[in-house]
């Protein structure tokens, strides 16, 4: 019999419990065999004689819990994914944004990935801002990509893609940016030096009041795996970690409304963005 079939409906409670205290991921009874399945794998990875043996470990090995943690995240991504709002962010919000501090000289541009996966999201951000600044070198642009999972951390520094991920790619930045090689797309320098990766917790309330002062945050296609409390404190956090008068974009399924009244909704076609009062 396989570990997973010996853990009771209880045992799995605890474990989502436990999943939701460390990630703010909250996962739905529906998924307690994908979990169960997860945990079984992980029990025969550490050799662990059972499912008690294996919990306890994961309550005392923080290091255990990330490798669990690991198994659990939804890391799908793309290039260029939710086109048009990526569009209205190059087309409509950016110009008028650059042309304010232009204004005033300040040259300092921050961008900030929060749940960057294996790094599509921030690439993509960096080929816009290379693309749409037309005095791109007056600027210091400094992108920021950060998520839970190491394993995809590595994937991103690397910079190797599948045509999968390059599907939404439109072909001359395909061309410009990307190397073809017999494992796939390789990203090229003048993109891969632009961005900065880090692990962060979303729910780690010291790494994230760590996080200031940047002009625009994307954190999209997370908070749907949290539930309202743990959404309302994350988007409170992205909240202060903004410029006053930046922006944060969120997935298309995902919206703040509900959550808090603190930003300004303004709208880019068909999208909404989320904007921290100027003061
Ligand atoms: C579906 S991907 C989204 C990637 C990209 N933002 C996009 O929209 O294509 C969700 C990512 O959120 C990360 N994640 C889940 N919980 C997290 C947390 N508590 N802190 C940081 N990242 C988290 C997962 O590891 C995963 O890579």
């Amino acid at each position: 019999m396989s570990a997973e079939l010996e853990i009771s409906a209880a045992e799995l409670d605890k474990v989502r419990n436990l999943i939701y205290k460390e990630s703010g991921m909250l996962f739905p009874t529906k998924k307690n065999y994908f979990i169960a399945n997860r945990i079984g794998q992980r029990i025969k990875s550490v050799n662990a004689k059972d499912f008690r043996e294996y919990y306890h470990r994961l309550l005392v090995d923080s290091d255990e819990m990330q490798n669990f943690l690991e198994e659990l995240t939804v890391n799908e991504t793309y290039f260029f994914r939710d086109f048009p709002q990526l569009q209205g962010f190059a087309e409509i919000l950016l110009p008028k944004y650059l042309e304010k501090k232009r204004q005033v000289n300040d040259y300092l541009l921050r961008l900030w990935s929060a749940a960057c996966s294996t790094g599509e999201e921030p690439y993509t951000l960096a080929i816009i801002l290379r693309e749409m600044i037309e005095d791109f070198d007056r600027w210091n642009i400094q992108i920021d990509a950060t998520d839970i999972d190491r394993r995809v951390l590595r994937h991103a520094k690397i910079g190797l893609y599948s045509d999968r991920s390059m599907k939404d790619t439109p072909i001359p930045y395909r061309n410009k940016y990307f190397k073809r090689t017999p494992d796939g797309w390789q990203i090229l320098p003048v993109i891969a030096e632009m961005v900065n990766f880090e692990q962060l917790n979303l729910i780690d309330r010291m790494a994230m009041r760590r996080r200031r002062n940047y002009d625009f945050i994307f954190c999209r296609n997370v908070l749907i795996y949290f539930d309202d409390t743990s959404r309302k404190r994350v988007v409170m956090a992205l909240y202060d970690a903004l410029v006053p008068g930046g922006y944060l974009f969120l997935g298309h399924a995902e919206s703040v409304g509900r959550i808090t009244a603190a930003f300004h909704l303004e709208r880019l076609g068909d999208f909404l963005c989320y904007k921290r009062p100027e003061i």
